[in-house]
């Protein structure tokens, strides 16, 4: 008993160097089960420093997708001001992938391996996003072929959990439901967590192909605003 309360005054007085439990073992071969205990403090100890070090270090991986199929395209203003505003409040490393940079030789693969290195990059960067803004212009009512066919190459258990904010552009408002009705079953498919506040904007709410419009600005907000809480990095 007396050797099992110096040896706990022992890891007291040196528990910062993560060698103590390795004496311990050493000096105390009968008092295993003291020693296991003293193992796992410090290994939550490491997993917890080692958390926080992610967390503190990491910006939040943001991988932006634009289904606008041209330039100038309202879906990318859309999408930049959403992405503007959310570095205004937290430190973000973002990746956008235009569809109207690689349509054409997205449209032409049939398959992941068939893709040009970068496009792949880009799904990679998809599948380890820790959040995930998407954007479409609306197409006959629902999003276009070319940004399905983007997440058709997205692996299919690569996105559990993962926030999604949902936003699109549409020649009216007739069309908002999009959000509600095709982009965001598309993303339940993948498991993902679409957040409850999308993005809809109608061209009248652009002004050469800004963003013009107070209702619209306040929406981007709210939606930005609410996303915060759910974004964290991927551990
Ligand atoms: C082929 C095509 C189909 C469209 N279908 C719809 C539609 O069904 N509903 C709608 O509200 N707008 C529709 N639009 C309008 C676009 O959604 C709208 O102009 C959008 O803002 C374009 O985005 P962009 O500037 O990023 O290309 C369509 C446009 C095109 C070119």
């Amino acid at each position: 008993m007396q050797q099992s309360n110096s040896n706990i005054n022992f890891f007291k007085q040196n528990h910062h160097s993560l060698n103590v439990f390795k004496v311990l073992i050493f000096i105390d071969k009968d008092n295993w089960h003291e020693v296991c205990i003293i193992k796992y403090i410090v290994s939550v100890k490491r997993i917890i420093k080692l958390k926080i070090g992610v967390i503190m270090s990491n910006k939040l991986k943001v991988v932006a997708v634009s289904g606008g199929v041209g330039r100038p395209s309202r879906t990318l203003a859309l999408i930049e001001e959403i992405t503007d505003r959310l570095s205004q409040k937290i430190s973000i490393d973002l990746h956008l992938i235009e569809l109207g940079q690689i349509g054409s030789q997205l449209g032409a693969a049939a398959s992941r391996t068939a893709l040009p290195e970068s496009i792949q990059k880009d799904i990679e960067a998809i599948e380890t996003a820790d959040f995930l803004v998407v954007a479409t212009p609306v197409y006959r009512a629902s999003y276009t072929g070319l940004f399905k066919h983007l997440f058709d190459f997205v692996h299919h258990e690569s996105l559990f959990d993962v926030p999604v904010l949902l936003a699109a552009t549409g020649g009216s408002d007739r069309h908002a439901l999009i959000i509600d009705h095709q982009l965001r079953p598309l993303f339940s498919f993948f498991q993902s967590l679409t957040l409850p506040i999308g993005v809809y904007a109608s061209e009248a709410e652009f002004v050469d192909y800004k963003v013009a419009n107070e209702a619209l600005d306040a929406r981007i907000d709210l939606a930005v605003t609410r996303a915060i809480p759910f974004l964290k990095p991927r551990l």
